[in-house]
């Protein structure tokens, strides 16, 4: 199936030490991409790397704390020197602080917004400038989720986060496909992460998620990767615009 070929691309993935972002990145790199990962943490990059790069030599890992926003810019430079440029982007980082609404902070709202909304929007700017300026497309993934479509108690930052992608992905889609460049989404059902440790840790929670999925349990990071392949690759080419959702069936029913 030669479409789904990654050979001889490169992609960067934000988030790509743990979780979500580390399955896709696996999956990247197992059809053929040379991946860059990041993440705050550079010990997490490195335990990432040694296994990345047993799929795939020649990934590399940057540290970067993408909540501060006006380093995006010089993060992204980096990451595409070092690799010659990127022709897939994956736009995963991503965090959430939970509370009930009338307790968030303007802190907590603003570190939410910056790291899963403002990083995501002008990472894609570095990556666009870039590929219209080579005159070649490529292909940007966001990290969706369920709450891009609906809400669940302490959750109005990152509500309000994933639901700006959701209409971002069309924006972006809409304005860069002239120049060849797709923009889609990947929407997560609830996944075994770190960051849903606190939920899946939780037996009565746990629980409910698995009742609630149609397919009977939680996703885990490896159910992302032929997603991931598909809309990196060219089996994708006339998709633009999109969420897929990768959730056991969740918004299927209720
Ligand atoms: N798990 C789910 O059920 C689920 C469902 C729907 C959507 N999602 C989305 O999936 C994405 C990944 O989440 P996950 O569940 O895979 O969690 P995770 O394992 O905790 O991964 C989060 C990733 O983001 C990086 N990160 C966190 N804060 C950062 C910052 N300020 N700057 C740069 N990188 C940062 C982390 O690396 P460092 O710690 O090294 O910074 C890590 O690589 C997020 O966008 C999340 O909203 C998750």
């Amino acid at each position: 199936m030669k479409a789904f070929s990654l050979k001889g691309k490169t992609a960067l993935v934000t988030g790509g030490n743990s979780g979500i972002g580390l399955g896709m990145a696996r999956g990247l790199a197992k059809a053929g991409a040379t991946v860059a990962i990041t993440g705050r943490n550079a010990a997490k990059n490195e335990r990432a790397l040694a296994e990345l790069n047993r799929i795939q030599p020649g990934c590399r890992g940057f540290a970067a704390d993408l909540a501060k926003t006006d380093l995006i810019r010089s993060a992204y430079a980096e990451a595409s020197k070092d690799m010659g440029g990127f022709d897939i982007l994956i736009n995963n980082a991503g965090t959430t602080i939970r509370g009930p609404a009338e307790d968030l902070t303007l802190d907590d709202w603003s570190t939410t917004m910056a790291l899963n909304l403002t990083a995501p929007m002008f990472l894609s700017q570095c990556f666009a400038r870039e590929r219209i300026e080579r005159k070649q497309g490529g292909s940007i993934i966001f990290t969706a989720s369920l709450m891009s479509e609906a809400s669940r108690s302490t959750t109005a930052a990152y509500t309000a986060s994933k639901g700006g992608i959701r209409q971002l992905i069309k924006a972006l889609a809409v304005d860069w496909a002239k120049y060849g460049i797709r923009v889609n989404g990947i929407g997560p059902g609830y996944i075994e992460t770190d960051l849903t440790r606190p939920l899946h840790e939780n037996e009565e929670f746990s629980a409910w998620v698995k009742k609630r999925t149609p397919l009977g349990r939680w996703g885990q990071p490896a159910d992302l990767e032929g997603m991931a392949v598909l809309l990196a690759s060219d089996a994708s080419a006339f998709v633009t615009g999109q969420i897929f959702y990768v959730d056991g069936g969740w918004l299927a029913t209720f």
